[in-house]
Parts: structure tokens; sequence; C-alpha cells
């Protein structure tokens, strides 16, 4: 059937060039990939617990009815202990659970910002984060960090229109973990221009090399954002919740029952169980078993001037300035079944972020020989 000209879809996601790219390349090239080091998820499972909640969640009748906007109240008042333990204070901030964080993030973009402002992301950036400030109507604004991924706070050039300033620590694609006093720093540079600070954790316990856990939260002008998806392996689960300053609970209650209602109760169920179960010593044991596969990798990327990142669980690559991150992940895959993201993803081109958390030890050091034949080639050939 012809379609009428009059039906077309919004202009909001017109400049992004890489719309679905993962779905149209796992369309072309699925059959192809042996290892999939795209995965921004661990290799373990949730706690034992998970599955009894979810079970005993299907009797109770509640579970199929509408409940509180902002999350299960036992859960909320889970996460507000938490937090408090976390920032070494009583945060006294509000807590939303949601479907996922990057819902999460979305509802935060909603209520803080008016279409056409502009919200600052540093380049390697989170690309749902691009993506969404696109859907919202505001202006992303990319910044340069330094060599190592360190956005500076001199760098920030925020202007007249500036809503917020968004970090990412541990980072993705970077793995770079921002200190507390850097973190400090930008807040007090944005809070004196009345300027939001949104800092995305999800990678909150992927942190190596004996750096410190780098938290910082304020009782105005912060927005932190974390996830189950991560630590505790819940992604397909869909929960993550911010805390915020109390005086926008009544547009964030709006923004959130218009978008999600709440947070699934089954899935809820599962993160307060899972929660419950992973003591801080549970998911340091977990982390730990990163490591011999993190050290693996490093091996291989460490040939090319690759940042020693100390968090998250990527090494993000340089590749030569002759082939764009596009062709390069092109060639791993149809020559050696290597899925990685290319950098363009994150805004920088001539990179390759390679994920080597959700392998077990075996795939990983196949997977590494695999990739350290591959980098060589790539790099060879340039
Ligand atoms: C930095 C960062 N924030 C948020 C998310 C999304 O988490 P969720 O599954 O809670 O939406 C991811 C997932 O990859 C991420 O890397």
């Amino acid at each position: 059937m012809i379609s009428p000209v009059s039906l077309s879809s919004s202009n909001r996601l017109l400049s992004l060039e890489e719309t679905s790219w993962v779905t149209q390349f796992s369309e072309t090239y699925g059959q192809d990939i042996i290892y999939n080091l795209t995965m921004g998820t661990p290799f373990w499972s949730p706690p034992t617990s998970v599955q009894q909640a979810i079970i005993q969640s299907c009797g109770l009748t509640e579970t199929y009815r509408y409940g509180a906007t902002c999350g299960i109240p036992q859960l909320e008042k889970e996460i507000g202990k938490r937090l408090d333990l976390k920032f070494a204070s009583s945060c006294g901030n509000e807590v939303m659970i949601c479907s996922g964080s990057n819902q999460g993030f979305l509802n935060i973009l909603l209520c803080l910002c008016n279409p056409g402002d502009e919200v600052i992301l540093f380049r390697p950036y989170y690309f749902s984060h691009y993506t969404a400030c696109l859907l919202a109507g505001v202006k992303p604004v990319v910044v340069d960090t330094d060599s190592e991924f360190l956005p500076q706070p001199q760098s920030l050039e925020i202007s007249v229109n500036t809503k917020l300033v968004v970090v990412v620590s541990p980072g993705n694609p970077s793995g770079r973990v921002i200190s507390t006093d850097r973190l400090r720093s930008l807040y007090q540079l944005c809070f004196h221009r009345g300027v939001w600070l949104v800092i995305d954790e999800a990678y909150e316990h992927f942190i190596f090399d004996g750096i410190e856990t780098n938290s910082f939260s304020a009782t105005d002008g912060v927005i932190n954002l974390f996830t189950f998806s991560k630590s505790y392996s819940l992604a397909g689960l869909r929960v993550g919740y911010f805390c915020y300053p109390s005086y926008l609970r009544k547009s964030m209650l709006e923004i959130q029952d218009t978008i999600a209602t709440h947070a699934c109760h089954l899935a809820q169920q599962a993160a307060l169980a899972a929660f419950n179960d992973s003591s801080k010593e549970w998911i340091q044991k977990q982390v730990q078993e990163m490591v011999p596969r993190r050290e693996i990798f490093w091996q291989v990327v460490s040939k090319y001037h690759t940042y020693r990142a100390n968090g998250g669980f990527f090494f993000f690559v340089p590749i030569p300035d002759s082939i764009t991150s596009h062709d390069a992940v092109q060639y791993l895959i149809q020559k050696y079944g290597i899925l990685v993201f290319p950098g363009q993803l994150f805004g920088m081109s001539n990179y390759l972020r390679i994920s080597y958390g959700s392998l077990s030890l075996h795939e990983t050091k196949e997977a590494a020989n695999q990739l350290n034949d591959a980098l060589a080639t790539l790099w060879n050939n340039k």
C-alpha cells in the first residue's frame, strides 16, 4: 500500500547517525559472532534468593495491582539506608525506583530541562545519555576529557543555556574512576552557576587496582543514579533508582506516573531480595572474579597505548587513524568472529570498546587469543 505523504515520524533522532546500530549489526552479522565482546553485564547469576522472591511474589495479590509510583516501600527504605551508608551521612534525598536507570535518566532530563536547554556530556560518553538528550529535546554538548579520559573542571564550558552536566564513574566506555575530590570540584563549579550535576554510578562496585570507591552526593544540585543491572546481574528485570532533592518530588512523580507508572512489582521484589542477600562481601567476591579476566585482556590490549581502566569491565582501545571504528568492527567480525562496539557510538571514532565482563574464564582465554591476532592484523595493515 502507498502511504499518504502526510504520514511521517518525528525528527527527534534525525541527527543521530548511530540509531539502532546494534540491532542492524546483529541482524547482518549475528551468525558470524563467535566472541561477543559488547556485553554490559557480568558473567555471574543473581543471588539465589532472587528466584525464590519472584516465585513468592507471584502468589501475592498486590503484585498484580498498581502500586506506589516511586517504588515498593521496603525497597525504597533499603535503598535509603544504603545511600546513607554510602555517602557517610544522611543524604536525606528522595528515592525513585524506575524500570532501569536508562529510564531514570530520561525522567531526570524531563524533570530538569526545558526543550532547547544544553546538557554537557564528556567524551567518550555513554551513548544512551546522548540519545536520551535528543529524545527529551535538549541539546547534548560534548566536551573532551584529558588523555586518560578524565573530565577537567576547567574545560567545562558552561553557557547560559547549560542546565546540567553528566558524569559517569566508573566510565562507560572508558572505565575511568573519577575521584571524590574531582566530583566535588565539578559540583562546586556547577552549583555556583545554577547547573545540575548528574552522577551515573552504574558500575559503582567494579573498581580495581586498590582504587578507593569514589562517590559524591549533596542535598542540592546533585542527582545520583544507580542500577541493579550490573553488580546484582538483574539487567533483564529492569530496575534502577536515583536520589534527588525533595522539592522536585511532585514533578518527578508526575513524570514517572506518566512514563512507567512504577517499576514492575516482581522485578522490585527480586531487587529487594538481591539487595538483602548481596552483602558487601558477596559483591566484592564476585568482582574479584573479574580480576583474572581483566589481566588476560590487559596483556592483549596494553600493546596499543590503551589506558588501563581502573573501573568497569571494558577497555577502550585505540585503532590506527587509517580505519574508522565502524570499518574496524566489520573487519573483526568478518575475519575473526569478534564483535566489539565501535568507538564512534561513544563519540570517538578511533577506538573500540572491548568488554570482557560476561565471559567464562575459558571463553576469556580463547577470546583474548583471537583478539590478540585480530588487533595485531589491524595495526600491521594500517
Ligand atoms: C553508564 C551506564 N548507565 C546506565 C546503564 C543502563 O542501566 P540499566 O540497565 O539500569 O538501564 C548502563 C548500561 O550499560 C550504563 O553503562
